[in-house]
């Protein structure tokens, strides 16, 4: 009997200390899961995310091609993310809003009989412009208490934490109490009454991102109705600046973002900053796969910044990312925003290329065919189209400390 009784105590307390250690796994085993689950899936939100309504501009035809990889990359570690769309769809569990077809009837906006074509020419780009002003009311309706109104397009890639670190860069400019309109500077004509660039307000360039401050978004709306019908026939990025200049009054484009803001890699006219340690802000006109190479390089990103050779992606990386075919030559085009540090006399364009070669602080160089004079520039400032010059860069001399 005591014998039996101690068996039946032995294996009580062995069957216990067994469960106990599986429960304790169990337990260890879940709580591993759980911090890896934390780790991969929940994504961190950029510092200050909460100030900031974000919209997504597309379009029906492109959404599934174009969305998902946003989705999946810088838009997870933004908060308050809408999409405006042309029709009601989803992606995934993500509504798209047709805020053209909620907003206002598109067919009755689109009388305009002049078809506007760009690189993309796609159905959504069609209502496109119609999107702005309906799209801030719809941002500032659902969250009206916001310090920044942002509304990118959806080839569009932020880097959060650059873009809240050039606000915070000068709090006085950047105070998002004051009426501010930010974004890529370009001009337009043969829209409203404007005939001429020369007599067009800069605009803040859809693509790579059109920031509105509370204030200035407050304001827009009050004007939201005339502006609509005012600005049918222009562009929807450039209808905004026509809004805020002539009917609101006085709110003009601040484009100091812009040497941070990319609209193409490369071509005529892109701009890139002179100091090439600088990190982009924001990027446009990319494909789903360059979205997801931009976001290995994302501090954002959980894997990358766990890996060990993660750095940031500053402007030579990138230049190097996106231009690794010949250097180009631009035929008619000047950089005449960028002082040239040396100008001499040269027989050829290739000899004005070599000459900017041979000198390590040489980015670009333009030269003058008809006076034969050669410019030689440390940046690679916006190329301005210009009669009997030929430009163009050197890419090595583009560096991050050299
Ligand atoms: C266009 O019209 C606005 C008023 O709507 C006016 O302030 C502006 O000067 C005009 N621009 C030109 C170039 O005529
Ligand atoms: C580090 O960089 C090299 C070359 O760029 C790459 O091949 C390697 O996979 C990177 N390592 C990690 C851990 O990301
Ligand atoms: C451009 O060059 C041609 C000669 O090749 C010359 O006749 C013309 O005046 C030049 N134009 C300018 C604006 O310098």
């Amino acid at each position: 009997m005591k014998i039996r009784h101690l068996y039946i105590v032995i294996f009580v307390l062995a069957a216990g200390a067994v469960l106990w250690m599986i429960s304790g796994n169990i337990y260890i085993i879940h709580k591993r899961n759980m911090i890896h689950f934390t780790q991969s899936s929940q994504s961190t939100h950029f510092k200050g995310a909460d100030k900031f309504v974000i919209g997504v501009k597309t379009g029906t035809d492109v959404v599934a091609e174009r969305v998902p990889i946003q989705i999946l990359t810088f838009l997870q570690h933004a908060l308050n993310v809408y999409y405006l769309s042309d029709d009601n769809s989803y992606i995934g569990h993500h509504f798209m809003t047709g805020i053209v077809k909620e907003e206002f009837d598109a067919k009755k906006l689109l009388r305009s009989d002049k078809k506007i074509s760009r690189v993309e020419d796609t159905v959504g780009w069609d209502v496109d412009r119609h999107k702005y002003f309906p799209g801030f009311k719809f941002l500032y309706e659902k969250h009206p208490d916001k310090d920044w109104y942002v509304i990118i397009d959806d080839d569009t890639y932020v880097f959060w934490d650059e873009l809240v670190a050039f606000l915070n860069s000068n709090k006085e400019r950047y105070d998002p109490s004051k009426d501010l309109y930010l974004g890529l500077a370009r001009v337009v004509k043969g829209c409203s009454n404007i005939t001429s660039f020369e007599h067009s307000p800069n605009f803040a360039y859809g693509g790579t991102g059109v920031i509105l401050s509370r204030p200035a978004v407050e304001k827009l709306l009050l004007k939201l109705n005339d502006c609509i019908v005012r600005y049918d026939k222009c562009f929807g990025d450039a209808s905004v600046a026509f809004c805020l200049k002539f009917e609101v009054g006085g709110i003009l484009l601040d484009y100091s973002i812009q040497s941070y803001m990319h609209q193409d890699m490369l071509g005529p006219l892109t701009s890139w900053p002179q100091n090439a340690c600088r990190f982009p802000i924001t990027l446009h006109h990319l494909k789903p796969r360059e979205l997801q190479e931009l976001y290995e390089r994302d501090p954002l990103n959980v894997r990358s910044r766990r890996s060990q050779n993660a750095t940031k992606l500053n402007y030579e990386q990138l230049f190097k990312m996106y231009n690794n075919e010949k250097e180009e030559v631009f035929e008619e085009f000047d950089t005449p925003l960028s002082g040239s540090y040396i100008k001499w006399e040269c027989p050829s364009v290739d000899e004005c290329k070599e000459g900017c070669r041979r000198d390590a602080v040489c980015a670009s160089w333009s030269y003058d065919r008809y006076e034969k004079w050669c410019y030689q520039k440390k940046t690679m400032v916006k190329f301005q189209p210009k009669v009997n010059f030929t430009s163009g860069h050197i890419k090595e001399h583009y560096k991050c400390n050299y």
